[in-house]
């Protein structure tokens, strides 16, 4: 599929946003004008679509909202639901109308915004399918935009980050049996030799000489080994140093606290985490940002057998604490704990990590709603405000302390399950994280109910999504030199 820009429309089919209002309707040809008056009332609510042959011409009008309002979110959700229509329709090529001029936004995050409403939509699972039956693709999209901008530029960042996410929603998507814990060390290597990174693996034999006792414990009972992928960029000294952690729970069925049939269904997405910092260090090398980045990977499998942890368990981590197994199923906090503190032997200006963890997060703030956790404010806002402008919402909860007193234990350090259990999952989640992590810039993303949808929704398709990818890194972007 080739996307360029042009300035003036040429194909025969083309796709108009529509807004209510003078300024949008200027940019409109008169014939068409005439249709769509008549037509008002059906286009009186955003999102209404309708398709017009005036004169050989074939117009698909997009009602996207009032031209003065006009968001970023707006101008993905608009070309997304152009390119969604171009397929259904069997469009092979089309123009695709842009307004120049849009009132708060810059031209280069106009372009930026509609190339991502394409490309994050332009994504299939089909690779598992014995036939693939792609007898249609769309050859060409010419955006028509009058404005001057470094078109090529702009698609060439926007061709890194969204050729990583596909790849991250692609591993979130693979099934345990294949996105294995080698298959996932594979792929990181691939993409550490790629692009020049240091990587380094810890085996299950390095986890038990160095400490990592949560991460062995959970992976016990797996039919392969856990293991810590450590992969570095480096773009130099004075840059900024941060840590990504993402929890890699290959499949979570609850252990031997059992997940009951439903809430184990989807739980290949609990390595989401370790997916989407792979896929960030992938982007930030590409992109040559000048931040100096390690991600964290710790790959397990939480299942049954004579070798799994078992409640009541006592575990030394890798900061000495002593942790009391309660539930077996809470073993996200476990593999993090080790991952944080071993990020804490290392001076990172921030550690941020990603993971699916609780289903109290899913019940607190639903499927499109990330909850976040910040520790120190120097780099909140920024971030927050990142996640705004990507329109990948986040929530803050907080760091409760209080709470604490509820993770206490009569024989170790600290339980890996609150009493009573089903108060603040998500934060007591946190809480037990916060533990294992002394850094003074913490931010932890809570991904359980955001990373993975049972249904698509505009650019973000059913599956995996890769969440929180283009807020990361727009933010690093903010903070690099
Ligand atoms: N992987 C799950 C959390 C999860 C739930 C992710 C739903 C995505 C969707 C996690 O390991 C887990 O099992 N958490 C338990 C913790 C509980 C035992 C304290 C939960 O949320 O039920
Ligand atoms: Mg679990
Ligand atoms: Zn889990």
């Amino acid at each position: 599929m080739k996307i360029k820009q042009k300035k003036e429309i040429t194909n025969s089919t083309v796709f108009y946003p529509y807004s209510e209002g003078e300024s949008a309707s200027k940019y409109m040809p008169k014939e068409l004008l005439v249709k769509i008056e008549a037509d008002k009332d059906y286009f009186s609510k955003k999102g209404q679509t309708k398709r017009y042959f005036i004169n050989n011409k074939d117009y698909n009008i997009i009602h996207i909202g009032k031209i003065e309002k006009m968001t970023m979110e707006q101008i993905r959700q608009y070309c997304s639901l152009a390119f969604k229509i171009a397929k259904k329709e069997f469009f092979r090529e089309f123009d695709l109308f842009i307004w120049q001029n849009i009132l708060n936004i810059s031209e280069e995050s106009i372009i930026y915004s509609a190339l991502e409403g394409i490309m994050l939509t332009d994504y299939q699972f089909d690779k598992l399918l014995s036939k693939n039956d792609k007898n249609f693709s769309i050859e060409k999209i010419d955006i028509i935009y009058e404005g001057n901008v470094d078109f090529d530029a702009i698609y060439k960042k926007i061709e890194i980050i969204t050729d990583s996410i596909k790849l991250v929603r692609d591993l979130i998507n693979y099934p345990a049996n294949i996105a294995t814990i080698d298959y996932i060390e594979d792929e990181a290597k691939k993409i550490a030799k790629k692009n020049n990174l240091e990587i380094r693996s810890f085996s299950e034999k390095d986890l038990i000489k160095d400490g990592f006792n949560l991460i062995y414990a959970v992976g016990k009972g797996g039919s392969e080994e856990p293991r810590l992928i450590e992969i570095s960029y480096k773009a130099g000294e004075g840059c900024p140093n941060i840590c990504l952690v993402g929890k890699g729970i290959i499949f979570d069925s609850g252990g031997l606290n059992l997940k009951p049939d439903s809430a184990m269904a989807d739980m290949k997405e609990d390595m989401s985490g370790s997916a989407i910092v792979l896929g960030i260090i992938k982007i930030v090398s590409e992109l040559k940002l000048k931040i100096n980045l390690t991600v964290l990977m710790p790959l397990a499998e939480n299942a049954i057998d004579g070798n799994s942890m078992r409640p009541s368990d006592v575990i030394t981590a890798y900061n000495k604490k002593t942790v009391e197994i309660l539930n077996t199923d809470a073993e996200g906090r476990l593999i993090l704990a080790d991952a944080l503190s071993y990020s804490d032997t290392k001076n990172y200006d921030l550690v941020m990590d990603f993971a699916t963890l609780t289903g109290a997060a899913v019940v607190a703030l639903g499927t499109k709603i990330t909850a976040a956790y910040f520790r120190g404010a120097k780099y909140k806002y920024p971030f927050i405000e990142s996640s705004v402008a990507m329109s990948e919402t986040v929530w803050e909860l907080p760091l409760f302390e209080d709470y604490k007193e509820m993770m206490k234990s009569s024989v170790a350090d600290i339980a890996n399950l609150a009493t009573p259990s089903r108060q603040a999952g998500s934060i007591m989640a946190a809480l037990f994280l916060g533990e294992f992590i002394k850094n003074e810039n913490w931010i932890h993303l809570d991904i359980a109910g955001t990373s993975f949808a049972d249904k698509e929704s505009g650019y973000n398709p059913k599956g995996g999504i890769g969440v929180m990818i283009r807020t990361t890194i727009d933010f690093l972007t903010k903070i690099s030199n």
